[in-house]
């Protein structure tokens, strides 16, 4: 695919949002795109998503691409000519642009199919945004189980087209999700000896969650306890019944993870008893830490340097990404790709400059073939 093409693509996709597991319009554009230059597509019995193939000539090794689909629920105030045409969503996090990415990559490896060894998977995965489910049904299709490498790409607003973010170790945290629900007993504002106020009790345990970071993490472990919505009562002159907090642990390592889970739970049961309340206590676990393998990362950095790309360490960050879901199959790396815009991903006047994407999918494409040809 020209240039030109590539770009109107990524354009096309910009224009045309679609949300996690509702992938079906830009899933049938890849599929036309890899179809039409012949590239063998698998059968995943998805709705949404796709695993293309391209198998070389000669004996070689599995590596694996992935791309993610998904855009937001976000009215995009970009003010670009092919700004979201839907109402109310929009790519804010770059995925058009990796989907356009690892379809020109695909197509790549296609046109050098005769000079490749092994083979290489491409995955155009649906609903990263929606946390575990898409990364986790792609996997769960079983046809990605051979695969040695795995690489992902991801757009980095912070650097300008021609650099790449690469790092060892972990880039990525773990999202998890947590809820308490205290139950105490209602009454007559003016008569809280009638009632069990679960009000109080939501206040300490609004101060006590703070303390598993700040006084049971290692200051050296990076870590976060938000509680972003609370929610007691109806009026001002009732004691309510219930009250009840929200809120997300953000960890870069399972060890820590499992202590902060401990800490708030056991903050919980007794905090609620010291008040008198009872509690449900309820943790989510989102995907796994991304973490990246330093010696796919030196291979990385090897190649962008030879490339003619600036290789830099990106900022870190307590996003998550479900990426961790392939990394339970093989080492692997995320790459983060600069596309300028410096405006941050999830935001309404995120952009991604397309000039990007012609060295992004070539870097892609030579790094399968080196890594498949690699014994
Ligand atoms: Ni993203």
């Amino acid at each position: 695919m020209e240039t030109q093409a590539l770009i109107a693509f990524f354009e096309d996709l910009h224009r045309h949002p679609e949300l996690g597991f509702e992938e079906v319009r830009t899933t049938a554009r890849v599929r036309e795109a890899l179809t039409a230059a012949g590239v063998e597509l698998l059968d995943t019995g998805l709705k949404t998503g796709l695993i293309a193939v391209v198998r070389g000539s000669r004996p070689g090794r599995v590596i694996g691409l992935r791309c993610d689909m998904d855009a937001l629920p976000i009215q995009e105030e970009s003010g670009l000519a092919y700004a979201s045409q839907e109402p109310g969503r929009m790519h804010a996090c770059g995925h058009d642009f990796h989907t356009a990415c690892m379809l020109g990559a695909a197509l790549l490896l296609k046109e050098r199919e005769k000079d490749l060894a092994g083979t290489v998977k491409i995955v155009f995965q649906p609903a990263e945004e929606l946390g575990t489910g898409g990364a986790k049904s792609v996997v769960d299709t079983g046809l990605l189980s051979d695969v040695q490498e795995f690489y992902a790409i991801h757009s980095y607003p912070y650097f300008d087209p021609g650099a790449l973010g690469i790092k060892e170790g972990p880039v990525m945290a773990a999202p998890d999700r947590f809820s308490v629900t205290l139950y105490g007993k209602g009454a007559h504002a003016a008569q809280p000896h009638d009632a069990i106020d679960p009000v109080p009790a939501l206040a300490a345990l609004i101060q006590g969650f703070q303390t598993a970071v700040s006084r049971n993490a290692d200051p050296f472990d990076p870590a976060v306890v938000t509680i972003a919505h609370v929610q007691a009562g109806t009026a001002w002159n009732v004691i309510p019944e219930s009250a009840l907090l929200e809120g997300t642990v953000r960890t870069l390592d399972n060890g820590v993870r499992r202590m902060i889970r401990d800490r708030l739970e056991k903050l919980t049961s007794s905090i609620a008893a010291a008040y008198g309340c009872t509690a449900e206590f309820r943790y989510v676990e989102g995907p796994d830490p991304v973490v990246n393998d330093a010696a796919l990362c030196a291979v990385c950095k090897d190649l962008a340097l030879r490339m003619g790309f600036q290789v830099d360490r990106q900022e870190d960050t307590m996003g998550g990404e479900d990426f961790s879901e392939y990394l339970k199959i093989c080492p692997g790396v995320f790459v983060r790709v600069g596309t300028g815009g410096h405006v941050a991903s999830h935001h309404p006047a995120f952009t991604v400059d397309s000039a990007a994407l012609p060295a992004a999918a070539e870097f892609f494409a030579s790094l399968a073939r080196e890594r498949a040809e690699y014994m």
